[in-house]
């Protein structure tokens, strides 16, 4: 028996419990990973509190790293001993070990600690495919980014710093966009404080930005839509403030004919040539030291509890991990 979080009806932090549970040998395109680490998600908090219903009960977690400790039949390239890190379902990250299927398995690079792939799985891949394959940034441009302080929004300054791109973040407090500033972002806008559509008007010389990535949701989104160029596009991929009100589709014509877009990380890595792809361009980022992993939380997976009521007090930074 090994001990993992379970959550057996939707609700607050409380819903998880830590147990006891039976894990048993991977089964064909199975592996049984023994975890360093899990990493923490804000789509955590939104499945634990049934804002997205998952089957009850169910365990939590998509992001984690560890070593392979048994292989199932028809697994050919993994072996036993190797290191991984994954950010897919099946829900399950949440665990000391688990069974999980080797197609969302990518092995570790030696330069890579299980810790930073905990840290940047889920979060170093969203940034990947929301910079590259739904809207492609461009060198000398300027880019919106709300949340610039958070996990994914780290990461997205440090990268779009590294290609050139110049950004604007949005954050919660002066602390953070201190932290966003060291961390590339070029143009700073306390959004608790100042009226960020107008900022971004002033920072753009009123041509306004060709993308916004707003993950922040209900709090942003008609805003984002008016810093928006013409024909720009509003790339909505998180609801960290609630889920926003429905978008007519007149409204993209009546902003300037912009386009809208609502992607999940897992339709751009289902295909593993594209996991691979896009998991090799985070490696590569980090390895060379353009995009440090800031994990400024860690937490025993034991602690799960407190860890989901700081991330939702917006009281965290950077990455939060798990420890096994
Ligand atoms: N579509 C996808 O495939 C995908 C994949 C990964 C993540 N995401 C989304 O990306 C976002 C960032 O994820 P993350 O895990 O890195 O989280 P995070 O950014 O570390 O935490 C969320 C941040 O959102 C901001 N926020 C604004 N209003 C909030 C509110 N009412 N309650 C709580 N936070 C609020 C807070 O920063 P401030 O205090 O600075 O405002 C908070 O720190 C989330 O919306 C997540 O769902 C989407």
């Amino acid at each position: 028996m090994v001990h993992a979080i379970q959550f057996h009806e939707p609700g607050g932090p409380e819903v998880m419990k830590w147990e006891e549970v039976e894990v048993g040998d991977p089964g064909p395109g199975e592996i049984r990973v023994k975890q360093t680490a899990a990493g923490l998600n804000f789509i955590d908090i939104y499945l634990r509190s049934g804002a997205r219903p998952v089957p009850m009960p169910n365990g939590l977690g998509l992001e984690g790293a560890g070593e392979i400790v048994a292989v199932g039949g028809g697994v050919t390239d993994l072996a036993v001993g190797d290191r991984i890190g994954y950010a897919d379902l099946p829900l399950g990250a949440y665990a000391e070990e688990r069974v999980m299927p080797a197609k969302i398995a990518v092995k570790l690079p030696d330069d890579i600690s299980d810790e930073q792939a905990a840290g940047m799985m889920l979060k170093g891949m969203t940034v990947q495919f929301l910079i590259k394959s739904c809207f492609k940034v461009e060198k000398g441009s300027t880019v919106l980014w709300h949340a610039a302080a958070g996990g994914v929004g780290l990461i997205a300054c440090q990268w779009l710093n590294h290609l050139g791109v110049n950004v604007i973040g949005t954050v919660g407090n002066a602390e953070k966009g201190e932290l966003a500033k060291a961390h590339g972002c070029n143009h700073v806008i306390n959004y608790n404080e100042e009226d960020f559509v107008e900022r971004v008007k002033e920072v753009t010389d009123g041509a306004g930005v060709p993308v916004v990535y707003d993950s922040v949701g209900k709090d942003t989104l008609r805003g984002s839509m008016q810093c928006l160029q013409r024909r720009g596009y509003l790339i909505t991929f998180g609801n960290a403030s609630g889920a926003p009100e429905p978008v007519a589709p007149g409204e993209l014509s009546e902003h300037g004919s912009i386009y809208l877009a609502r992607p999940m990380l897992f339709d751009f890595i289902a295909e593993r040539e594209e996991l691979l792809a896009c998991a090799g361009d985070l490696f590569d980022v980090v390895s060379s030291g353009a995009v440090k992993i800031e994990i400024n939380q860690t937490y025993p997976l034991s602690e799960t509890v407190q860890a989901h009521k700081d991330l939702v007090a917006r009281k965290t930074t950077g990455s939060t991990i798990l420890m096994a």
